[in-house]
């Protein structure tokens, strides 16, 4: 778990929650939410989002039944452990245990959640309620997902629907992160830097406990959490398909050494057959696309193949 020291954390440098662009999505004014979106998109690539659709009730019990799962017993959640990403139910730890020279702090309940009728019945069915309210807020975060990828789609001058007809039926991930207390926080990392490989990532964090951090301007920030809101993040996939204008940015996770801290990411990702490839309207200006094209399952297949912080996976994709 310990990194090399030129490789650490370097706390010391972390610039504290800086301005994370918050977007209230029920304002009503859909010209300045779409503006703002844009902006937020185009030079940050984070973003949160307040009034956003999803119950509190639902977020709530999603973070509390999660909690629930990781105090269960070691024996018990070691029935569902697994070090194989091509598993569509796994607990794991670290990132990719089999391809990584140091490990990461972190355990993790992957999750594949669409079509739900397919996957919901391999969920844990301990906690017993586990089945129901994952089924349920994964519902609420799917529809807040398209509407966001209309908003994008909009600020990139397409029509609403363009950015879905793209992605085709998409696929729906949820890693549950659980990071741990640790003894020598500035040692190691929950999860390294890294960029997302789908397409837009939604992330519920633990209230209490901060530890999400992004790099804006070539410097760490910490994304202090806040209540009500869902950090959101463009994916490679979506850079890819703005032709490179839409950043999907470096992030990280750190872990602290009093408090476990808890995380939901739900990944929105491409059908597997998806052509990824920025729409006509977007390589008119005699740019040219800046990636090749290549479908999702291609894509996914190279970034399990790698470790975590390497290289941007997009850039084994330049044109
Ligand atoms: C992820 C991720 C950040 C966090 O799961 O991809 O970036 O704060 N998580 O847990
Ligand atoms: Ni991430």
């Amino acid at each position: 778990y310990v990194r090399p020291e030129s490789e650490r954390p370097n706390l010391s440098e972390v610039a504290d929650c800086v301005n994370v662009p918050i977007i209230d999505l029920g304002s009503g004014d859909r010209s300045l939410i779409v503006q703002q979106i844009g902006d937020a998109c185009e030079n940050c690539g984070f973003f949160q989002v307040i009034n956003h659709g999803v119950s509190n009730e639902a977020a709530e019990q999603m973070l509390v039944v999660a909690k629930e799962f990781f105090h269960l017993p070691v024996e018990e959640k070691m029935k569902l452990y697994s070090d194989d990403p091509s598993k569509t139910m796994r607990l794991s730890t670290s990132f990719n245990v089999k391809k990584e020279k140091v490990h990461n702090w972190r355990d993790y309940l992957r999750l594949h959640c669409h079509p739900l009728e397919k996957y919901a019945p391999e969920w844990p069915s301990n906690p017993s309620s586990f089945k129901e309210i994952v089924s349920n807020y994964c519902t609420e975060v799917r529809k807040l997902g398209f509407r966001l990828q209309e908003l994008i789609s909009e600020s990139l001058g397409l029509d609403k629907e363009c950015i879905m007809r793209v992605l085709g039926e998409q696929g729906q991930h949820m890693a549950v992160n659980y990071y741990p207390p640790c003894p020598q926080p500035e040692l190691t990392y929950g999860l390294p830097g890294h960029t997302d490989p789908n397409a837009l990532t939604i992330l519920l964090q633990d209230l209490q406990v901060a530890g999400l951090q992004v790099l804006k301007d070539d410097k760490w920030v910490a994304v202090k959490p806040h209540p009500d809101a869902f950090v959101i993040n463009i994916g490679d996939q979506l850079q890819a398909l703005s032709n490179g204008r839409y950043k999907s940015v470096w992030h990280r996770a750190l872990v602290n050494a009093d408090k476990a801290r808890l995380s939901v990411a739900s990944f929105l990702c491409p059908c597997d057959d998806a052509l990824i490839s920025p729409p006509k309207a977007l390589t008119d200006d005699g740019t040219g696309a800046v990636y090749r094209n290549f479908t999702y399952a291609e894509y996914y297949k190279k970034f399990w193949s790698r470790n975590l912080d390497q290289e941007h996976c997009l850039a084994l994709f330049k044109n």
